[in-house]
């Protein structure tokens, strides 16, 4: 990349005869996560996305709802829209073929290369596939049908302009190969390269008749035609730096294309010939990622299962899907989606790993620190092992995500994972320090411990950024940063900062239940009698628990809400919160009577009930296990 040539990133333009789902969610956002990342690294940004209006396909649609093809498009495109700015999509420029800046520059370039000698016209027989807009050549045909959606073509007869791709065939084969990054993932540069060295590469039709295709650009030189819809599509991507991108800044060319594995051909062979034609220098990079299905099966409108992400969102929250979409499956490669999936990560991931640090750490420092944190390093300094292996694995950790060739080669999932490290990270050193046992006595490392903590969580909120803009914003305001700018901010270890305070907020994401209708059921009444039976002690249930989360209910100095894992997750409240601070709790292995009758404590439903012994002063000691057992062992 030249010095001061600004980051250009692009995603399909998506046709506006459907509605948009799962898939093209997906790809608008990693391009997002993209853009907000190199923001975030002070680069210049122009992310493009749009829609694709013109062709028979539109065209068809338009006809069977009564409108005209622009009055058709112009609803259509606001599904879009919408659904990019519920997405938090941060798109610098949305482009429609249907502007007439664009439909110039299509013009302009058709008349160009017609006077370059690139355009040629030719009786053709053409085999046409009219859902997907394609001619075929005999050879391409499975079975005499399509060979992308397997549908009957029909031969074609008439007169058409060729752009003169053929003559581009071994230079396009020397670049991907001299271009090692040009296409990516490497199976699909493979595919590619495969397809070219196997046959000699055809013309390309890029004409429609009049009479035949009405819905489409007018040729400049020829008025009885009009353009081949992805001729058009593609020169999207060059015409919105004539009117949407900022004038101060080089653009071209592209840093990504973000694509599907469906649109490799076009977009690899058909984009990049006519770029040479041009003479203009090619992207930086075409990355095609995979497909989402659901449940095991492919999306379709026949199986019904098409996966609506406004359902989604506003079922689970715009950041849960943003962030299951990028955790789940490793980008490149296709994908399966199910709600169950999201569930498990949204309770484990988000609710466990990062909502309770959060949580833990906000309720620590305002009881010991109120609220304050010390904003120069020099002040943090220790010499304590455990303080400094914290630090040196943090930074080490966030160095490895801070690395452009990982975000450059859409390894997110990588980098989801290793930002989920660096909170385990600081899980771990929480416990291990246990704050709470040294805050009478050693307040001061207590300081530093707390610092570190709210440190980690600052770099850990800035990486989250690109993925979940939201709760990162959240967590920057509670960490009280909320007169610093994200986009501003180093991203280092080193920081020095006027005056802090942290905020406590609610949990980012409450757990969901999962129903088990079974275990109410289940429950037996208890009866109290002096002596009991051995039958009437099999019926106490005793469990291992292992405490996951702990938090004081608001109102009350007894009560503590617990998660806790029987091998199955329950919820208990406790009155213990004068001798054990919520933090404390967390990761010890209790005793749980489990087939308790649910009841309400200051309203919050209690699923069972934790063994306590009281002590002579009244005090409570929680029965814990003196060795490492695994939650939902049974006791007898
Ligand atoms: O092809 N899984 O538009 P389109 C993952 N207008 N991604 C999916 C997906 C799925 N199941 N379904 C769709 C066109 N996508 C042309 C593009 S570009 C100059 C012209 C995403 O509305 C994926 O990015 O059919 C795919 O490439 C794109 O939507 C196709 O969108
Ligand atoms: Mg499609």
């Amino acid at each position: 990349m030249t010095q001061n040539k600004g980051f250009y990133i692009t995603t399909p333009i998506y046709y506006v005869n459907d509605i948009p789902h799962i898939g093209h969610a997906y790809t608008t956002i990693a391009a997002d996560i993209l853009a907000r990342y190199m923001k975030l690294k002070g680069k210049k940004v122009f992310f493009l996305t749009g829609t694709d209006e013109h062709g028979q396909k539109v065209e068809k649609a338009a006809i069977q709802r009564g409108k005209t093809p622009k009055e058709h498009a112009d609803s259509m495109v606001e599904n879009f829209k919408s659904l990019w700015k519920a997405l938090n999509i941060s798109n610098d420029a949305f482009i429609r073929t249907t502007d007439e800046e664009h439909k110039k520059v299509v013009r302009e370039i058709l008349q160009a290369l017609h006077d370059k000698g690139e355009i040629e016209k030719r009786k053709y027989c053409g085999m046409y596939c009219t859902p997907c807009e394609r001619f075929w050549t005999e050879k391409d045909l499975i079975d005499g049908k399509c060979p992308d959606c397997g549908r009957e073509v029909e031969c074609i007869e008439e007169e058409n302009y060729f752009f003169l791709m053929s003559k581009y065939q071994n230079a396009l084969i020397d670049y991907i190969e001299k271009n090692p990054d040009y296409i990516l993932p490497e199976t699909r540069k493979n595919e590619v390269l495969g397809f070219l060295k196997s046959k000699p590469l055809g013309d390309l039709c890029i004409s429609r008749p009049r009479q035949r295709l009405e819905w489409g650009i007018p040729f400049p030189f020829d008025e009885d035609y009009t353009t081949y819809v992805w001729f058009d599509a593609l020169l999207n991507y060059y015409s919105a730096l004539k009117y949407l991108a900022p004038e101060d800044t080089k653009w071209w060319p592209p840093d990504h294309h973000l694509i599907g594995k469906d649109i490799l051909t076009t977009h690899a062979v058909y984009w990049s010939t006519m770029l040479m034609a041009l003479e203009l220098p090619l992207p930086r990079n075409i990355f095609a990622h995979g497909w989402w299905t659901v449940e095991g099966r492919k999306m379709s409108k026949s199986l019904g299962n098409v996966v609506n992400p406004w359902e989604i969102i506003e079922k689970y929250g715009v950041d849960a899907f943003r962030y299951f979409l990028f955790r789940e499956v490793s980008f490149g490669l296709d994908g399966d989606f199910s709600e169950e999936a999201l569930v498990r990560r949204i309770n484990n991931d988000l609710a466990n790993d990062l909502g309770n640090l959060l949580n833990r750490f906000l309720a620590m420092n305002e009881k010991y620190m109120s609220g304050e944190v010390i904003t120069r390093l020099s002040e943090a300094k220790s010499e304590n092992p455990l303080d400094i292996e914290f630090v040196n694995s943090f930074i080490n950790t966030i160095n490895e995500i801070d690395n452009e060739i990982l975000w450059n080669q859409f390894k997110l999932n990588l980098v989801l994972e290793k930002l989920w490290h660096a909170i385990s990270l600081t899980n771990n050193y929480i416990a291990k320090t246990e704050p709470w046992k040294l805050v009478k006595e050693h307040k001061d490392r207590v300081k530093i411990i707390l610092f570190n903590v709210w440190n980690a969580l600052r770099l850990t909120s800035l990486f989250l950024m690109p993925f979940m803009p939201e709760t990162a914003q959240k967590i920057w305001k509670a960490l009280g940063l909320s007169g610093y700018e994200m986009e501003n901010s180093t991203i280092k270890w080193e920081v020095t900062l006027g005056e802090i305070k942290t905020q406590k907020i609610d949990q980012l994401f409450p757990r969901l239940e999962i129903k088990k209708e079974e275990d109410k059921a289940k429950m037996e009444e208890a009866k109290s009698d002096e002596l009991i039976s051995i039958e009437d002690f099999m019926k106490i249930k005793l469990k291992v628990g292992k405490v996951l989360s702990a938090e004081r209910i608001k109102g009350s100095k007894k009560l503590i809400r617990l998660i806790v894992d029987i091998g199955e997750e329950r919820q208990i409240v406790a009155g213990i919160g004068e001798q054990y601070a919520p933090e404390e709790l967390i990761g010890k292995s209790i005793v749980v009577l489990s087939n308790l009758k649910p009841a309400k404590l200051m309203g919050v439903e209690s699923q069972g009930m934790l063994l306590a012994a009281t002590g002579r002063d009244g005090k409570l000691s929680i029965l814990t296990l003196d060795r490492e057992v695994n939650a939902g062992a049974g006791i007898k």
